[in-house]
């Protein structure tokens, strides 16, 4: 399964849920590949040092002698996990392969020569539906969109739905919504029942059951390059994380 993290709209936890799902299913064995394609490289700074990075996924998509298997690292405290690390280049690309017919479909290149290698690959995606969201949904097999459970957690879906049906139509009619997850809950409030409900009707069974609750856990541990697993094993955010990601396999 190639899964992209998608949702254009900033700060909902994508990047959360994209190096504590990808942890959790390595964790359980499954060599699981992180590509992070962000160019804030929030995922790659949760569990590399960036410093002892050279190539990213920036010379991945824009040089043709560079793949995803030169740039890949080991992630230390994670058996089964690499990641494909990120870098603020990327915020480049668009006028790097304005022009080229392929741009659409660089990822989906790299990323076959290595899918044998893998039994996951996880995409983490920056917060625009551009070039760089549209790779991601062109070489994913299906897409995890994370909602924050707040006012306005449905603002811009239509644009994301929108989009997921124009790359089925053409690029990648392979492409599946796999699930909505509600992220950053607070149970004691009315409110957060009352988005539930309303993300509900929107995606329906493809509502995962899981909620990712509030958690300052879940936002402290990428600090100490951690996943939630290792940080704090007892949190709500790790049995949160952990079911998810079994919902996640029984959906495959
Ligand atoms: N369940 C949670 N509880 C508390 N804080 C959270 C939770 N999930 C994410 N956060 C925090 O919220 C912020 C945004 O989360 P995250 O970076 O995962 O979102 P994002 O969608 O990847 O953002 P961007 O669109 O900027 O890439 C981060 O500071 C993160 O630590
Ligand atoms: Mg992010």
């Amino acid at each position: 399964m190639i899964l992209a993290i998608t949702n254009q709209k900033g700060g909902v936890g994508k990047t959360t849920t994209a190096i504590n799902l990808s942890s959790a299913l390595a964790s359980k064995g499954l060599r699981t590949l992180l590509i992070d394609l962000d160019p804030q490289a929030n995922s790659s700074m949760s569990f590399l040092d960036v410093r002892e990075v050279s190539k990213t996924v920036f010379d991945v998509l824009t040089e043709r002698d560079v793949h995803l298997a030169d740039i890949v690292q080991p992630v230390m405290k994670v058996a089964n996990l690499h990641v494909a690390p990120s870098s603020i280049a990327l915020a480049k690309i668009e006028s790097k392969l304005l022009g080229e017919i392929d741009s659409y479909y660089r990822l989906r290149d790299e990323v076959e020569l290595v899918k044998d290698s893998y039994d996951f690959v996880i995409i983490d995606t920056p917060p625009t539906l551009g070039i760089i969201t549209v790779n991601a949904l062109v070489a994913a097999s299906h897409v995890l969109v994370p909602i924050q459970s707040s006012y306005f957690a449905l603002e811009g879906t239509d644009d994301l739905l929108e989009t997921i049906d124009k790359i089925k139509a053409r690029a990648n009619p392979q492409l599946q919504i796999l699930g909505a997850v509600i992220t950053m809950y607070d149970k004691r409030t009315v409110l957060a029942k009352d988005i539930q409900e309303q993300i509900r009707r929107v995606f329906g069974e493809k509502l995962f059951e899981t909620v990712i609750t509030k958690s300052v856990r879940l936002e402290e541990s990428p600090a100490y390059r951690e996943s939630i697993f290792t940080f704090a094993p007892r949190s709500s955010g790790a049995y949160e994380y952990y079911r998810l990601s079994e919902e996640v396999l029984s959906r495959v």
